[in-house]
């Protein structure tokens, strides 16, 4: 119960990290420098946002005129809803406004609007925000929002990590354009999984290492949970968060690069992993494809099925591969899956040699024999050159 918890504060600690400006304005740089009206005569909703001070309604209206937008939405959530009791103190500029509430603020969302300019003073931005308390909590899930989402052309945020399958089929069965944040492992989740091998979503452009700086609100700010941390300029705690990247469906210059390849042989001759040099690649038991356990060892002239590592995905061009499956929940084309007679004596072997884990005969992880040894690789993408699939 203990344990559970603890699990339930870092899952919820885990949704109220918050996006640097430059992490923003780098990434919509890199959709503006593919299509300079990218966000032109939109309208862009940001939910699960704080717009008092959120980083993504900061670069929005600074940026209003410059993008062309036509309208900006942004809405928060009741501080009384979030599953962590962080202690909500209202800014100045609300409790301020005639508008203030003792108990709105605490019980309802908030939503600013932005269309033009209001203070007259000839330039769009955070001061021509305009804002009102929600009807109800702001939660993404509610009819408010779900009216907001519609009436958005593109949705941009940072969502609560513990609800991204939730928050990406509310994305997908509105139709809409979006830019979200989340963790790379969610690639193989089999709900996002289908929607990254039809070419509906995609990685933005961050590279998938290195993780992401992210800001930790200063109320519930834990030196021991929170671990290894910085503290910025303006004193806010900055954590570094592995495996977060964004996730799109907006076209940008990345995915239209070629990745520069070696061939088979050369790999074999001159790859800087002591796996391939010399060695060549070894081929699964359970599935028809070769292991290549490095994106920069895949071989260029390879004509069947390869097993790449998921950060393939960030150099992933769609005109030069098609994606096939994932190891890690059996969404895999049956056309490679090997006979099942042979899976099962592996899986037995697997097993035998002390292996651990759902190792499911059907459900074909990525496995293989390695100096005899039945071996689970870890997660999975198969892939076939373009050329090769004519
Ligand atoms: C990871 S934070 C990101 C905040 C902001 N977008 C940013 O990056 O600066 C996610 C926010 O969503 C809020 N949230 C949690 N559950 C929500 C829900 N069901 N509907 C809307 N917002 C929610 C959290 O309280 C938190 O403020």
């Amino acid at each position: 119960m203990a344990n559970d918890n603890l699990g339930n504060a870092r899952r919820a600690k885990n949704d109220e990290f918050y996006t640097q400006f430059a992490d923003i304005q780098k990434e919509m740089n890199a959709y503006l420098d593919f299509n300079p009206d990218v966000f032109r005569g939109k309208t862009i909703l940001l939910p699960c946002d704080d717009p008092e001070w959120s980083n993504f309604t900061k670069y929005f209206a600074q940026n209003f005129e410059t993008l062309g937008l036509k309208k900006l939405i942004s809405t928060s959530y009741a501080p009384n809803s979030k599953p962590l009791a962080i202690p909500h103190q209202p800014t100045l500029f609300e409790m301020d406004s005639p508008d203030f509430d003792e108990v709105k603020t605490q019980a309802n969302g908030k939503i600013f609007t932005l269309t033009g300019d209001v203070t007259g003073d000839d330039a769009i931005n955070v001061d021509d925000l305009q804002w009102t308390y929600l009807e109800g909590d702001g939660d993404f899930r509610s009819d408010e929002i779900k009216a907001l989402r519609d009436e958005a052309d593109i949705i941009i945020t940072n969502p609560p990590f513990s609800l991204f399958r939730e928050f990406l089929a509310w994305l997908v069965e509105a139709d809409k354009t979006f830019v979200i944040l989340g963790n790379m492992n969610a690639i193989t989740y089999k709900e996002v999984f289908p929607l990254i091998k039809e070419n509906l979503v995609w990685p933005g452009t961050k590279q998938f290492g290195g993780g992401m700086n992210m800001i930790m609100p200063t109320a519930t700010f834990d030196p021991v949970l929170a671990g290894s941390f910085t503290i910025s300029e303006d004193g806010a705690f900055i954590k570094n968060i592995m495996g977060v990247i964004w996730f799109t469906n907006i076209d940008h210059g990345r995915r239209h690069e070629p990745l520069a390849l070696m061939s088979e042989a050369d790999n074999i001759k001159f790859s800087k992993h002591k796996e391939v040099q010399g060695i060549g690649y070894q081929s699964y038991d359970n599935y028809d494809a070769i292991e290549v356990p490095y994106t920069d060892a895949i071989p260029s002239d390879h004509e069947g099925v390869m097993g790449v590592p998921i950060s393939f995905l960030s150099k992933y061009n769609p005109d030069q591969f098609e994606i096939l499956g994932t190891s890690d929940n059996g969404l895999v084309d049956d056309e490679f899956k090997k006979t099942p007679g042979l899976v099962q004596e592996f899986v037995d072997a697997y097993y035998a040699s002390g292996g651990q884990g759902a190792y499911q005969a059907g459900n074909p992880t990525a496995g293989m024999y390695l100096n005899d040894v039945a071996t689970m690789i870890y997660k999975r993408i198969f892939i076939r050159h373009r050329k090769a699939a004519k």
